[in-house]
């Protein structure tokens, strides 16, 4: 690893300095769940840092994918009755939709499930397998003998050992936080089908992390990790670094392992991979090409590219432990530095649904601009692991007073008499060049702010210098010298004056405020601005028309956004974690776990013996006899058919999960017993108008109840 500059130290001379080759990524969202202001946090930073370096001239460049495998992906798709492609093509589109209106300015947006991921994973394994870093040995692990699958920590639950609480995941417990094995759990319970998890025996494969810890102890020392990390490894190495299982049995969402048929590459084993595979994806693209991009360059062994990633503190045993070690056994090189941020609350406490403080990106969009969060973050951040607050009046207040009131205030204060009294001719010099000067000094500080990822400070001095701005223009009154014959080179001056200041400002906040920023160009009608642009003033030209670039925000637009999540509740994709606000898939998670709790819930609740209902909840079902009259297959959907069922005069049509159990032609003519009176419930593939009933733990092994001889179509079951 050579990083072309040390990365604890700033770079306040870009200029004299060479062009940096510059790799940033992002952490990969699971694609089972909607983007929420929790993930934000991290995307906003990484995009500011991203966009920054790109403004200052170097050949900066940030990429992401969708993070596509594992468990919880394979169960969801299954809930949804999809195909696991099926669900992350949806996914990934509506995640691609959420971060091009956020401003995300990704480079390249990719998926794990890949031809590219699945070329440099191998290839990784296959070195590390080649060196003798892996090793093969069986272990023993909860088996869930309905489902024939292995079961994933989170997707055990039981009682805790220690303080009896139920419902607690295989790994610790909720309520005391104690942390035990899965094997220890008290009356433990598969959270897929409900039944009794069983101990079997398979092998499994080990990455021995152990070989890599001179190398690893060079490296977290080597100056690019933040100071709480490097303790938090010291810990992680005085403790003995383990070996790590990166296989998985089938059923598996993911790659299967070459020389190991049956066997998947754990998703955590893949993931970070994806950063790679995005690069090359990239690479291979027209503009990778035009960009003369080479995989060599930046992940070479010999590269001298700078390699950064941001990710939440939560993943750090994966990306500071794990991820240099598989790097650097596949003869690749080590990232230049990790930077992790800490979670996110709102208004003091974790993100909650039932007071609506479990924001999706498209429900915030529905409602807001992206640019205050955008800003508000960035006035929150620093560049430590410290938890951030989104504290919602705070938000509302600091947004309005900051940028409508002081930065787009100073254009509105002068460019109206550009507009009106110059036809939107700027004066031919500044009246006051040692202003300009001073500010464009102030460059230096917010410059050296931005590369420390010490956003929080360069707002400060920005937001210090908007108020000299202002300061300016109160003491000079254009408004009083409009009014006053003769004095007309003086108020264009003043408001050119003006006007350059903002230039100035907005230059600065450019990669906070990307949208702000183009408009704000557009205004001024000037080529898309440049960090180096900025020293030089904007004199005797013209400038449009000037329309306000960004209007104040309304308590009633929050309360809307609030409500809105609120009601976001009854939609199962909510219940999806991330790592800020979800916090879920901390080091050695065992399986990936986001989106396994609504999974849990959502299956052990169709668990057969559930819990008792009184008559009256029995007597409101209207079963009913239908003839299968029709049956179809869903396009997309391996496991569902459509079944349209004659009830003796009225028709319907179902969706039932009952593919792999029956061949369509099999089920045509055949009675069955039906739900007649379910509410209608849109499904992705239509409405079904009720539910078949069926008997049997799934799979193939799925029975639909078939009535006596002289059972009629429509009769009513008792
Ligand atoms: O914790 C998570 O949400 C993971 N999907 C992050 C993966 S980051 C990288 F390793 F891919
Ligand atoms: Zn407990």
């Amino acid at each position: 690893m050579a990083p072309a500059e040390p990365i604890t130290t700033a770079n306040t001379s870009t200029a004299a300095r060479e062009r940096r080759d510059i790799l940033v990524t992002s952490a990969l969202p699971y694609a089972n769940g909607p983007i929420h202001i929790g993930h934000l946090v991290e995307y906003i930073q990484t995009d500011i840092w991203a966009r920054f370096q790109k403004l200052r001239g170097h050949n900066c460049w940030y990429v992401c994918a969708d993070d596509a495998h594992g468990t919880p992906i394979m169960l969801k798709a299954r809930a949804e009755g999809i195909t696991p492609e099926a669900l992350i093509a949806r996914v990934a589109d509506e995640h691609k939709a959420d971060f091009a209106d956020f401003r995300i300015g990704f480079d390249n947006y990719h998926s794990t499930h890949s031809d590219e991921n699945r070329d440099c994973a191998t290839l990784i394994y296959a070195r590390n397998r080649d060196k003798g870093h892996i090793r093969a040995r069986s272990i023993e692990q909860a088996f869930d003998p309905v489902e024939q699958m292995f079961l994933p920590d989170r997707f055990i639950k039981g009682e805790c050992p220690k303080c009896g609480a139920s419902d607690q995941y295989g790994d610790n417990c909720e309520v005391c936080g104690a942390s035990y094995s899965p094997a220890e759990l008290k009356h433990p319970r598969s959270a897929v089908s409900g039944a009794v998890p069983r101990l079997r025996e398979s092998e499994h494969l080990f990455f021995r992390l152990a070989d890599f810890e001179p190398m690893l102890k060079a490296w977290t020392r080597g100056g690019g990790l933040q100071e709480q990390v490097v303790n938090k490894l010291d810990e992680w190495f005085d403790a003995g670094l383990k070996e790590w299982d990166i296989s998985r049995d089938a059923p598996y969402f993911g790659f299967e392992i070459p020389d190991h048929p049956g066997k998947f590459f754990y998703v955590w084993l893949d993931a970070p991979i994806g950063y790679m595979a995005s690069f090359k994806h990239l690479c291979e693209s027209e503009r990778g090409r035009a960009a003369g991009l080479e995989l060599d360059t930046f992940w070479g062994k010999d590269s001298r590219a700078e390699l950064y990633h941001f990710i939440g503190k939560d993943i750090i045993y994966f990306h500071a432990l794990f991820w240099p070690a598989m790097l650097h056994g596949a003869d690749f090189r080590t990232p230049t530095a990790i930077f992790a941020h800490g979670f996110l609350t709102v208004d003091g406490q974790k993100m909650s649904k039932s007071r609506g403080t479990f924001i999706k990106a498209r429900t915030y969009l529905d409602h807001l601009n992206p640019e205050y969060l955008r800003y508000y973050f960035a006035a929150k951040l620093g560049p430590g692991v410290d938890d951030i607050d989104l504290s919602l009046d705070d938000f509302q207040a600091r947004v309005n007073a900051d940028l409508v009131g002081k930065v787009v205030n100073i254009a509105s204060r002068t460019a109206s008499f550009i507009t009106k009294r110059f036809d939107g001719q700027l004066a031919a010099e500044l009246p006051e060049p040692a202003l300009f000067d001073a500010f464009v000094a102030g460059g230096r500080g917010i410059a050296d702010a931005y590369e420390r990822r010490e956003f929080s400070r360069a707002v400060r001095e920005i937001m210090a210098l908007a108020d000299r701005a202002n300061q300016y223009i109160d003491e000079q009154e254009p408004w009083v010298l409009a009014k006053q014959a003769g004095q007309d080179a003086k108020l264009q001056g003043i408001c050119t004056q003006g006007l350059n200041l903002f230039r100035l400002l907005i230059g600065w906040l450019k990669p906070i405020l990307p949208g702000t920023a183009a408009a704000a160009e557009r205004f001024l009608q000037i080529e898309p601005l440049t960090w180096a642009d900025l020293s030089q003033p904007l004199v005797d030209r013209e400038i449009a028309k000037f329309k306000p670039l960004m209007t104040r925000i309304e308590p009633r637009q929050v309360e809307a956004m609030l409500q809105a999540s609120k009601e976001d509740l009854a939609s199962p994709s909510a219940d999806a974690p991330g790592w800020a606000g979800g916090q879920i898939s901390g080091q050695g998670g065992g399986e990936a776990a986001a989106g396994a709790d609504h999974l849990a819930k959502d299956l052990i609740a169709k668990d057969p013996i559930a819990e008792t209902i009184d008559f009256d909840a029995f007597a409101k079902l209207d079963l009913r006899i239908a003839r299968i009259a029709r049956a179809a297959p869903v396009e997309g959907a391996d496991k569902l058919l459509q079944l349209t069922l004659d009830l003796g005069g009225e028709s319907r049509s179902v969706f039932a999960g009952i593919r792999q159990a029956y061949d369509p032609a099999d089920l045509e003519g055949r009675l069955t017993v039906m739900v007649a009176n379910l509410a209608p419930r849109k499904m992705r593939f239509g409405v079904s108008e009720g539910m078949v009933l069926a008997a049997g733990p799934g799979g193939k092994e799925i029975f639909i109840l078939s009535p006596d001889a002289g059972a009629e179509p429509g009769m009513k079951v008792r």
